[in-house]
């Protein structure tokens, strides 16, 4: 049977994708590369904003039509279905199957009792072991990183956010499990990867995150070690004194601070002021500057005033992150801030969204000018040219490099590769193989 999954979200939707992807590939499934030629179809969903919500309906009212032609079987999976459940069957009766986040192993079992003939199958329990996955089963995409999960679920209780809700309590995997899965992606070839949850650094699997970095670099042969995402009040000097010291760490940090407003914060329930977020960016002192800095913002979430949102600009101006991205308060069901008046008009929250969206721009080109001139390594993330003596590739720190090579010269996937940055554009720098 041919199949085709289908994936939107962060990265951990992504790396569920491919654990998801063996469960199939063990069975004898065959991997399609669109759902017109699959004869399974898995939509491995994301509810973090309405945007993500309607992509997935529209999809599914797309997959309807298909399905009056042919013989399909269509599965939801991810955070839509962890969210929604059995209503989902309600509102797409098309649906054959239904499974949560935390119950990624039952898949095989859905699937064969859907192909079986049993309506509405669904299992969104939520097994203690989810995050426990044997890393033998897991089909990586091709791409040059490595996703590997420490961590799943969430313990804070932000007012706006869906994810504890839709991935459960924290549950960390034991180090040792973490370790071998690295070494073994090692061996396979791989140099780099990225430590994923829905917030790393509150890691608790017999070590702490910072001491699970350590290890994690002492694997002989990994080059670059990345991990997402972390939550300020999470972040420790023990954490910042590695970031800042050890370099197979990629100098690259996300910490979403939402808004610049501590009235908004206190509201979004962050646990934080913004004069604790910054003495948090202090923890890295000078090696701060070595880092690139990302954020997540949100506008226009409910109460948020002229001079809240003022606030947020000064903040992105004073930290100058090097990117950050930024939504639109969206409501979500079931969560706190619903109880907030969403009084703010679309017109403004967009204004807002536009001119934040602008000022990073800004920075970011800004950021990307100081890499012109410098020499430096970068990974080859194009399997093939993108057109003749042309490559995709990443910095240490994450910025896309479009390099020139002679015509017909190979650069191999996955390979650092010295280059000179020669020109900034706001997305991408351009570099020759130096
Ligand atoms: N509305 C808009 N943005 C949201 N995010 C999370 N929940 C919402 C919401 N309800 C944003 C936050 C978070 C990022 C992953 O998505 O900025 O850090
Ligand atoms: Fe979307 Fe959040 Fe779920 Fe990731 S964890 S898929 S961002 S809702």
């Amino acid at each position: 049977m041919k199949f085709h999954i289908q994936t939107w979200g962060c990265q951990m939707n992504d790396h569920d994708g491919e654990k998801l992807s063996g469960l199939l590939e063990r069975d004898g499934f065959v991997p399609v590369d669109s759902p017109e030629e699959a004869e399974l179809v898995l939509l491995n969903t994301c509810s973090i904003r309405e945007k993500a919500v309607h992509k997935v309906f529209s999809e599914l009212g797309r997959l309807r039509e298909e399905k009056e032609r042919r013989p399909l079987l269509i599965g939801v999976t991810g955070c839509l279905a962890q969210q929604e459940q059995d209503a989902l069957f309600r509102r797409a009766p098309h649906i054959d199957f239904v499974l949560g986040t935390m119950a990624l192993k039952q898949l095989p079992r859905l699937v064969e009792e859907a192909r079986a003939g049993r309506k509405k199958v669904m299992d969104t329990g939520e097994y203690p072991d989810n995050h426990l996955f044997p890393p033998e089963v897991t089909r990586r995409r091709g791409t040059a990183k490595a996703l590997v999960t420490i961590i799943e679920g969430c313990n804070h209780a932000c007012t706006y956010c869906i994810v504890p809700t839709t991935r459960g309590a924290e549950r960390s995997r034991p180090f040792e499990d973490v370790l071998e899965e690295v070494r073994g992606l090692v061996a396979g070839g791989y140099r780099e990867v990225e430590l994923l949850g829905q917030n790393v650094n509150s890691y608790q699997g017999g070590c702490t995150f910072a001491e699970l970095l350590e290890r994690v670099s002492e694997v002989d042969g990994l080059e670059w070690i990345r991990f997402t995402t972390s939550h300020p009040m999470n972040f420790t000097r023990e954490l910042a004194r590695v970031l800042a010291t050890n370099p197979k760490i990629a100098p690259f940090l996300h910490l979403p601070v939402q808004s610049g407003s501590n009235t908004v914060l206190r509201r979004m329930l962050r646990e934080y002021t913004v004069e604790q977020y910054l003495e948090r960016l202090g923890y890295l002192g000078e090696g701060r500057f070595k880092l690139a800095l990302s954020t997540d913002f949100i506008v226009g979430f409910p109460g948020e005033s002229d001079e809240d949102f003022e606030a947020t600009l000064r903040l992105l101006d004073a930290v100058k992150y090097d990117g950050s991205f930024s939504f639109i308060y969206s409501p979500r069901p079931g969560t706190a801030a619903l109880r907030l008046k969403d009084d703010i008009p679309q017109a403004v929250k967009s204004a807002r969204l536009t001119e934040l969206q602008r000022r990073q721009g800004e920075l970011t080109l800004a950021s990307n000018r100081r890499e012109v001139g410098r020499t430096l390594q970068a990974r080859i993330e194009s399997s093939a040219p993108m057109e003749e003596g042309h490559w995709l590739a990443r910095t240490a720190s994450w910025k896309n490099i479009h390099i020139t090579a002679g015509a017909g010269r190979l650069l191999p996937f996955g390979e650092l590769v010295e280059v000179t940055i020669t020109e900034a554009g706001p997305h991408f720098l351009r570099a020759e193989v130096a």
